[in-house]
């Protein structure tokens, strides 16, 4: 069993680090190796730390419109021993839950650091990590799990100095997605993979602070088509209204499970853009067998692996975020001149049995 490894200090609703393993396939399969990486709906941002990391790209990009998300992340890279501090030193109770939440109210009254702890407070302390949402084990703290359930200080300081140890190589930006895709895009590299993670057409009002309205997703999709000279990803959940607007790109199906609000496990959906070489996805029943398939890759390089046990996190491992842990870089692994499969619109029907 494989689990997925959490780089993210927050947790996300429909956070997707459990894919980082297929971007990076994706990253090596078009030579984008050393490029640079841009989330436009960064969120948790948690494929963007792991790709960093693990030197598949020279910088990322980090956009997200949300003001609290943002100034957590302005604070892990140019606060970080304050913010570290704040998170070692500050008790875990309803009290102080109160307070942030205050802080939450009236975001022009306080400090980027008061605003960025209060952000990573609550979204460490909130059932499914939803600023807005309910702390855990309620306001009477009664049931299995209290609101320190998820505050494993060590770790989350951990998991912010090791993102600050990069801070040359990470670019904050606060715009909104149509913004940045239209006036910051076009001044970045070619060699740059774009992933785009809009909220849910579904789901997102009840998720995120900002969501979108079906008219937000159809200017976003008419804006990809139009504007963006890079080569691209975009996640979803697999709804007709959102298949029918990227109708004309190559798709990707795949299911997803998290734990926002009830337990729920979704079928999402990616495009990408045309000319993209993406490895094709299988079947997450078949991973649980165990099984191997052979792909363009090498034959048992993208081996299957058995689904992971509830995580710390919203996101659970499924196709297709079950690659191995296999290198993929390593040449002893994947020989040379094996070029990877092109996905085209498979279905979760084309998968291998
Ligand atoms: C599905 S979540 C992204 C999750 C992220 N991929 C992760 O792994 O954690 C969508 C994000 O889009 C942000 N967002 C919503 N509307 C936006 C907009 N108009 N421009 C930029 N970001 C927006 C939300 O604040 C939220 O963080």
């Amino acid at each position: 069993m494989q689990e997925h490894v959490f780089h993210s200090p927050l947790r996300y609703p429909g956070g997707k680090g459990g894919l980082a393993d297929f971007v990076k396939a994706v990253i090596e399969a078009n030579s984008l190796c050393d490029g640079d990486y841009v989330e436009v709906f960064a969120g948790g941002a948690g494929i963007a730390w792991a790709l960093l990391f693990e030197e598949y790209v020279r910088r990322v990009h980090i956009n997200d419109l949300s003001i609290p998300v943002m100034a957590f992340w302005r604070a892990v890279v140019g606060e970080t021993e304050a913010l570290c501090r704040l998170v070692q030193d500050t008790p875990v109770t309803m009290e102080v839950w109160s307070r942030q939440r205050a802080v939450q109210a009236r975001l022009s009254e306080h400090s980027d650091l008061e605003l960025a702890f209060s952000t990573f407070f609550l979204n460490r302390t909130n059932r499914s990590g939803i600023l807005t949402g309910g702390v855990i084990g309620g306001k009477a703290q009664v049931g299995k799990w209290q609101l320190d359930a998820r505050f494993n200080r060590p770790d989350l300081i951990r998991r912010i100095q090791r993102i600050a140890r990069y801070s040359a190589r990470i670019r904050l930006y606060n715009q909104d997605a149509t913004h940045f895709v239209a006036t910051v895009l076009p001044a970045l590299p070619i060699r740059c993979l774009v992933y785009l993670d809009p909220p849910y057409f579904r789901k997102g009002q009840e998720l995120y602070e900002n969501h979108y309205q079906p008219s937000d997703h159809e200017s976003l999709a008419q804006l990809i088509g139009s504007r963006v000279a890079q080569p691209w990803l975009v996640s979803y959940d697999a709804v007709p209204e959102i298949v029918a607007l990227y109708a004309s790109y190559p798709r990707l199906d795949y299911a997803i499970s998290y734990s926002a609000q009830a337990r729920y496990r979704g079928a999402e959906v990616l495009f990408h853009s045309k000319g993209l070489l993406v490895p094709c996805a299988w079947n997450p029943a078949a991973a649980k067998a165990g099984r191997t398939r052979a792909t363009r890759f090498g034959a048992g390089v993208l081996e299957a692996f058995e689904a992971a046990g509830p995580s710390n996190n919203s996101l659970q491992a499924t196709a297709p975020a079950a690659f191995t842990s296999v290198s993929l870089r390593s040449p002893s692994v994947r020989p040379a001149g094996v070029a990877p499969e092109l996905n085209a619109g498979r279905r979760p029907t084309d998968v291998l049995p």
